[in-house]
């Protein structure tokens, strides 16, 4: 067998069809409903942006925007900044966040990965950060890509847990990881793209959980309720070694995979 032989499209689809259905648009809206106006986590978005080429740049659609992490931070280099999501309440915290920084040149986007984008303003510049969890990969790069002029900068959750791999192992809890950056850079391969690849290591969501009844209820945010046998498990995990229960475990990787368009 050969790398030929592989449809990494496919493969990409089938693992991301394992591992579970993304978030829906309700879900995401509610997790907007639970987010602070202004809410930002400094070490990721300030690594991204050292990352992010604006030269000879005037707009940028930032897909998948949130509230606006990217978006917000590139707005002062640029004359026009597109935030594309699907969630409404999403789109109003970026709206407000954009207000109160005093930014007028961020235009929302109500529209799904998987919409048609044909009025989708081309921009310079084209970011999905930490939002490409889609069904269909080589349809979301073919998207960003088709909707850039000069650079593409997406981010993938190396390893694809959203959790250390090792809290799922003590609780005996088996879990899927999401397909990662991997498939990505082999279909990229496959439409003639050949991205630059980067790291960007930033804080767990577990980080800094001032004692194990918070910690427990953080693991069950993201993993939803945990059982009393899985609830003492975590507790040993927690209690064997103190900077490590305070660190969360493994902090997040994300790959910054990123490509020039050629003009
Ligand atoms: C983890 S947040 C990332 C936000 C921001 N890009 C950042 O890095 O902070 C993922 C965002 O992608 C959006 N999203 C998820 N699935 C989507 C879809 N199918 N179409 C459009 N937006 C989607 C969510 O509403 C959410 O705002």
């Amino acid at each position: 067998m050969t790398i030929f032989a592989i449809d990494f499209a496919r493969l990409y689809q089938d693992h991301m069809a394992a591992a579970g259905k993304p978030k829906t648009r309700e879900e995401w809206d509610e997790r907007a409903a639970k987010m602070k106006q202004g809410q930002d986590e400094g070490t990721y978005t300030t690594a991204l942006m050292e990352r992010l080429d604006f030269s000879d740049c005037e707009s940028l659609l930032d897909v998948g925007c949130g509230a606006g992490a990217v978006a917000l931070a590139a707005a002062p280099h640029l004359d026009r900044v597109y935030g594309l999501d699907f969630s409404p309440g999403m789109l109003a915290l970026l709206a407000e966040n954009a207000r109160s920084k005093g930014y007028s040149n961020i235009y929302p986007i109500t529209r799904a990965w998987e919409d048609d984008w044909s009025d989708v303003p081309v921009c310079d510049i084209v970011v999905a950060s930490r939002s490409s969890a889609v069904t269909d990969m080589a349809d979301a790069l073919a998207k960003l890509n088709n909707k850039a002029c000069r650079r593409v900068y997406l981010t993938s959750l190396v390893g694809g847990y959203f959790i250390d791999p090792g809290i799922l192992a003590a609780a005996k809890r088996q879990r899927m990881p999401l397909p990662d950056y991997l498939y990505i850079v082999n279909i990229l391969y496959r439409m003639g793209i050949h991205p630059r690849l980067d790291y960007i290591e930033s804080g767990n969501r577990l980080a800094g959980k001032k004692d194990f009844t918070q910690f427990s209820r953080k693991v069950a945010d993201i993993l939803g309720e945990l059982s009393p046998q899985e609830k003492e498990r975590l507790k040993a995990w927690y209690e064997a070694d103190p900077a490590r229960a305070l660190s969360g475990g493994d902090p997040f990787r994300w790959a910054v995979v990123s490509w020039e368009k050629s003009i």
